[in-house]
């Protein structure tokens, strides 16, 4: 599979993101699955996607701890695009047991409590959504974090087993920006409130202009822990 992926990334080399998008949603039919967070990097991937009339599963992960304005926001999306974000829930059983025994804001305590719950809010129901599909869309980008900075167009993702595509991956944030303006695309309100990057509202604070605009996640852990394991790095 790394030959073939290597193999799209050279063929893709100079396509746009529609074009990629619209060759896996042709050649993969009702097996793509683009999940959302409702970033604005995902926002400009469902704009495209709305403009390909090839369906693709939309789906996003409710952690119970997101921010009232990103709820708004999947509501807005959804009527503005007249398309279905399917959103998967964790596990209530698995949320009762973890919350009583480790305290309802236990993230904060140690690395592995956060990572319990991340992978309890998250990475569980992801498996969920991911099931059956083969190619699996992200709005990740290579200058988000360190993380980040060697993922690719097309990967190979093992824990998921699952073709993973990165369409912005080479997009800088003046970009994505720059996508939104033009196109007019709908964002959460917490962007202009100095909130560059959102995840769940315990976990997610805004930064000082010019900060790191991963900073505000999980702001009392090293950049290289800075993953809730969605995006395993191998
Ligand atoms: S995270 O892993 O640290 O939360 P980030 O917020 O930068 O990731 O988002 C990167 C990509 O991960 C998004 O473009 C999206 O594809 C996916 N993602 C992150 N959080 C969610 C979520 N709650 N629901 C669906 N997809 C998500
Ligand atoms: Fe839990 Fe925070 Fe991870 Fe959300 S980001 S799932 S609240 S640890």
């Amino acid at each position: 599979m790394h030959d073939k992926a290597a193999a799209l990334n050279e063929k893709f080399r100079e396509a746009s993101p529609q074009d990629v998008l619209r060759w896996f949603a042709t050649n993969f039919p009702a097996k793509v699955a683009f999940s959302t967070s409702l970033g604005a990097e995902d926002q400009v991937i469902t704009q495209m996607l709305s403009g390909i009339d090839i369906p693709v599963k939309m789906f996003t992960l409710d952690t119970g701890r997101l921010f009232q304005e990103t709820y708004d926001l999947l509501d807005l999306s959804q009527k503005k695009y007249s398309v279905c974000i399917d959103v998967y829930f964790p596990d209530t059983a698995a949320v009762e047991n973890m919350v009583q025994s480790k305290g309802i804001n236990l993230f904060y305590e140690t690395i592995e409590n956060r990572q319990l719950c991340c992978h309890i809010r998250k990475i569980e129901p992801l498996k969920r959504a991911l099931a059956g599909m083969d190619v699996w869309i992200t709005g990740m980008r290579n200058d988000q974090s360190v993380t980040r900075a060697q993922a690719a167009l097309v990967e190979w993702d093992p824990v998921y087993e699952i073709i993973k595509i990165n369409p912005l991956i080479r997009w800088t944030s003046e970009s994505v920006w720059e996508y939104i303006n033009t196109w007019k695309i709908p964002v959460n309100e917490l962007h202009a409130k100095g909130y560059p990057s959102i995840g769940c509202l315990p976990c997610t604070r805004a930064v000082e202009p010019g900060e790191d605009v991963r900073s505000g996640r999980w702001w009392w852990e090293l950049p290289e822990f800075k993953e809730c394991g969605l995006h395993k790095r191998h």
